[in-house]
């Protein structure tokens, strides 16, 4: 009741939804893909396996899965107007700003995988989404280094291949890192799905309304820049580029735990889980391997190992239940890897698109689908007469 108007929940709340394909128990840590455990799809599993988990409800037999990876792969290449549209962004453009332009820009091109009632089509337009977003965040990477775009190479695995469209150049041989392929194959897997976080509710609530499947994945990718979701990544590594030395932590902790300071600890906090993110465990063990592995000496890390063990030690953070998400170690693998922090969220963007277009599948499948309408609780001022304006 707001006193003006009684705020009936039940009027066409359609603001959750029905899904079985992640589950999260927040309170034990648990994140589950179609009943897998994070944990064991990202020792065992490949990204392309868990993509075609989520899309169709099983692991695929072998042959099923070479065929699926083919036909991804038949998908990298884009429109070479494509180039031409993002040529017209200015150098200094910021990649996720370059990726909601051109992700969306994919709706007008094409023309024959949008009947989204048509099952045959949006199994194209899916798997040209999958396929084709490492090819784009390649290239919005190349842009804004000022080298040239470099083609898909079909002989090699998803992770090599955006790998080979990051860092190759025409100058010199490029042989992809073994080492590096499989973190970044783990980082995508890690990613990819997550339940109905916000960048997956606008994808969900766009395509409710049968709005083109590629436009609702822009959606997606400018909810996802958000600091406060997947452009936390990216807010981790310049927070502890801030902080710069273990003795200005308890300053920090501080500012995080005053209410009167709008700063908060990137990468700690999550709206689901009060327990730690199963992610961040899987990805603190791979910071340590890949660094270790690259020989790479990073005092980003040390730093962030000092920062999660005095917050986790930090009564406030106990009593609030702030544990590492999946971003605080992300950013310093990435970085690691040769990725500038500029490009940590279009690196979550490619990953979740798998999760934003199996959850836009399994909804425009459901027969009982309706158009999503939040409700509100309205708080203004009741009926009155117009006042001319001789009278205000
Ligand atoms: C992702 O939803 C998903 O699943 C998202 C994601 C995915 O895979 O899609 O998991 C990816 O977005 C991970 C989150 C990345 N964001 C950050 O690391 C940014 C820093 N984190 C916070 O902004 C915050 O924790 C949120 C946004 C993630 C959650 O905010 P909530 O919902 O307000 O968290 P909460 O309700 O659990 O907060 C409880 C209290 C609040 O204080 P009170 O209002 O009770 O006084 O803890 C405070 C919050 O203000 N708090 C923090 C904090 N996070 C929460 N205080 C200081 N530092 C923080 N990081």
């Amino acid at each position: 009741e707001t006193g003006m108007f009684t705020f009936d929940p039940g009027y066409g709340a359609t603001g959750s939804c029905v899904s079985g394909l992640t589950y999260i128990d927040g309170d034990k840590g648990v994140l589950l893909h179609r009943g897998y455990s994070i944990d064991e799809l990202a020792d065992k599993s490949d990204f392309l396996e868990v993509a075609y988990l989520l899309l169709e409800g099983e692991l695929p037999s072998a042959d099923v899965k070479a065929s699926f990876d083919t036909a991804i792969t038949r998908h990298t290449m884009v429109h070479e107007q494509l180039s031409t549209f993002l040529r017209g962004f200015r150098r200094d453009a910021h990649p996720m700003a370059i990726m909601c332009g051109v992700v969306g820009a994919l709706s007008a091109f094409y023309h024959d995988s949008t009947d989204i009632h048509d099952p045959q089509q949006r199994m194209v337009a899916s798997r040209r989404l999958i396929a084709k977003m490492p090819t784009l965040a390649a290239m919005a990477y190349k842009y804004s280094q000022g080298q040239p775009f470099n083609y898909p190479n079909n002989q090699l695995s998803y992770a090599e291949n955006f790998l080979h469209m990051c860092f190759s150049v025409p100058a010199e041989p490029y042989v992809v890192d073994p080492i590096l392929a499989d973190a970044m194959d783990k980082i995508f897997i890690l990613h990819a799905d997550h339940e109905q976080n916000a960048s997956t509710s606008t994808v969900r609530l766009a395509g409710s309304s049968g709005a083109n499947p590629f436009a609702c994945i822009a959606a997606g990718i400018a909810s996802l820049w958000g600091p406060a979701h997947g452009g936390a990544n990216e807010a981790v590594l310049n927070m502890l580029n801030e902080i710069g030395h273990k003795d200005n932590i308890p300053e920090y902790i501080a500012k995080a735990r005053d209410k009167n300071d709008p700063f908060r600890l990137f990468g700690f906090g999550h709206r689901v889980y009060k327990n730690f993110d199963p992610r961040a465990k899987v990805l603190r063990k791979a910071c340590h391997d890949v660094l270790g592995k690259l020989g790479v000496q990073d005092p980003l890390l040390e730093l962030a190992m000092e920062l999660e063990d005095i917050a986790l030690k930090d009564q406030y953070f106990i009593d609030k239940k702030l544990y590492p998400n999946v971003d605080f170690y992300s950013g310093i693998i990435l970085k690691a890897m040769g990725f500038p922090t500029s490009m940590f969220t279009v690196l979550f963007a490619v990953s979740r698109t798998v999760g934003w277009i199996a959850q836009w599948n399994e909804m425009i499948k459901d027969p009982a689908q309706r158009i999503g309408r939040p409700r509100q609780l309205y708080t203004g001022p009741g009926e009155r007469p117009y006042v001319d304006a001789s009278k205000r």
